[in-house]
């Protein structure tokens, strides 16, 4: 389990960009939500099981913007360094970011 410092909060979250299916949907940011919130709040539907950082269903990739992973038992330390995380437990750190399912 890792569990990343939450003191790296650099700007409030407006909004969320998200790749799925071959389509992108940006929406308002909602205070607290994780990246698998903001795109089930979007009506979008991905992937994900669990919900609590232990399947790796729910992973894809953050290609701007920045996110906290709250708990990750299932992505390796060069999967991180790579961008992908788990949206099941990722708060956005960043104004915008934008996640791609692949
Ligand atoms: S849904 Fe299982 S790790 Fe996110």
């Amino acid at each position: 389990m890792t569990a990343e410092s939450a003191s790296c909060v650099d700007a409030p979250t407006e909004e969320v960009t998200i790749e799925l299916e071959g389509r992108t949907t940006t929406t308002r940011y909602r205070k607290g939500d994780t990246l698998l919130q903001s795109a089930r709040s979007a009506e979008l539907r991905p992937p994900y099981s669990c919900e609590i950082g232990n399947c790796g269903s729910c992973m894809a990739r953050i290609v701007e913007g920045s996110a906290h992973m709250v708990n990750n038992d299932a992505l390796e330390d060069d999967e991180v360094a790579e961008g992908w995380v788990l949206t099941c437990q990722s708060l956005p750190t960043s104004r915008t970011v934008r996640v791609v399912y692949e």
